[in-house]
């Protein structure tokens, strides 16, 4: 047992994961109580009568061949956002045990923090160098803090951050991930990863053992509402989070539709999706940019923008009215009348920056 299962909850450490019925595809299933037959409407291939693999195993290993990973550095879960919540419940003591998140960026690091009564203490991005990390401010929370700040378990980073759609400097990353070792683990959300031109961190793993990354299928490839995220991570991490996620948590129907979608056929598919949302981002951009109601566009690595306009509450208003909806962000702290744009199909995005032309 290293270091990566000794700073977990010693109540999750010391759990004996529920034991679910056996799993033998093979033999008939008269010992989990379900139906003989299948429902009438029962759109699956195997049968929803049935209960899904409790750990699904072929999935697993889809999805590491899919990551360039081994199987036993992998968890899948209902989306990244299970993922992030598995996170901070093993690792995080109510009132004793922090995280540290970096805004403006992802809320559910934080939303989940603050559900499971974790410390929740912040190393704001910086606005005036592109939204990039603050360095000092990161190493200042990863040394000694007092004990009301919380013993720190768990670093959030989102690369490409949302809402800003910047990446983050891996220089800067991996030094953090140096310095945490042996005390917390460095998550890094890589939500977004497939619409930059760069190399996700998932090859620093084998060097950085505190490291975890998230990938997700909501995203490239299109899969937001089968609910398919993964966690990345040294294998005693993946083990902790295997005893705390609910048995059967992939549906069946959910780990078809990955399968499908990780088909040659269909991972050539997305790689062109993915290239003409990076062809539309640019596009987009440039135009919005020419719009008097648009003060700025900033770089994005992501499938959306964020926007800062003169008058955000018309420009949404603008939007609406064309049947388009944007995100408000003017709520989010220091981005002030900025609105954060989806990248959409090529249509969509005539209509929107139609819609938006002459916006104030
Ligand atoms: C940065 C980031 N991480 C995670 C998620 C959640 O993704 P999933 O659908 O895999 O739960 C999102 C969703 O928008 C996101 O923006």
């Amino acid at each position: 047992m290293s270091w990566l299962t000794e700073i977990a909850r010693p109540e999750i450490r010391a759990l004996r994961a529920y034991e679910h019925a056996v799993w033998e595809p093979g033999l008939v299933r008269l010992h989990a109580n379900e139906s003989p037959w299948r429902s009438h409407a029962d759109p699956s291939l195997e049968g929803l009568n049935r209960y899904p693999e409790p750990h699904p195993h072929q999935l697993t290993a889809a999805l590491a061949e899919l990551y360039g990973v081994p199987a036993d550095r992998v968890l899948a879960g209902r989306g990244s956002d299970e993922a992030i919540d598995l996170l901070i419940r093993c690792y995080c003591r109510a009132g004793q045990d922090a995280v540290v998140v970096c805004p403006p960026t992802f809320g559910m690091y934080s939303v989940a923090a603050r559900i499971q009564g974790a410390i929740v203490r912040e190393a704001p991005l910086l606005p005036q160098a592109g939204f990039q990390l603050d360095a000092a401010a990161l190493q200042a929370l990863a040394g000694d803090a007092p004990a009301a700040a919380g013993t720190l378990k768990l670093v959030f980073l989102c690369s490409p951050n949302n809402p800003t759609g910047n990446r983050l400097d891996s220089a800067v990353i991996l030094a953090l991930a140096r310095a945490l070792e042996g005390r917390a683990l460095l998550v890094v959300d890589e939500a977004y990863v497939e619409f930059a031109q760069a190399p996700s961190l998932v090859a620093q793993l084998a060097e950085r053992p505190g490291l975890v990354v998230l990938r997700t299928l909501s995203k490239a490839h299109g899969l937001a509402g089968a609910r398919c995220g993964v966690a990345i991570a040294h294998p005693e991490v993946i083990a902790l989070l295997r005893k705390v996620i609910q048995p059967y948590a992939i549906t069946q129907l959910t780990i078809e539709a990955v399968f499908a979608a990780l088909q040659p056929e269909a991972r050539a598919r997305a790689a062109q999706r993915i290239a003409t949302l990076q062809r539309e981002r640019t596009r987009v951009a440039a135009a919005l940019q020419t719009l008097p109601g648009v003060q700025r566009v900033w770089p994005s690595d992501a499938n959306f923008l964020l926007v800062q306009f003169a008058d955000a509450g018309a420009a949404l208003e603008r939007a609406r009215a064309a049947g388009l909806l944007l995100r408000d962000l003017r709520g989010s702290g220091t981005l002030g009348q900025a609105l954060r744009i989806s990248v959409g199909s090529p249509e969509q995005n005539d209509r929107l920056l139609a819609a938006l032309k002459g916006a104030a």
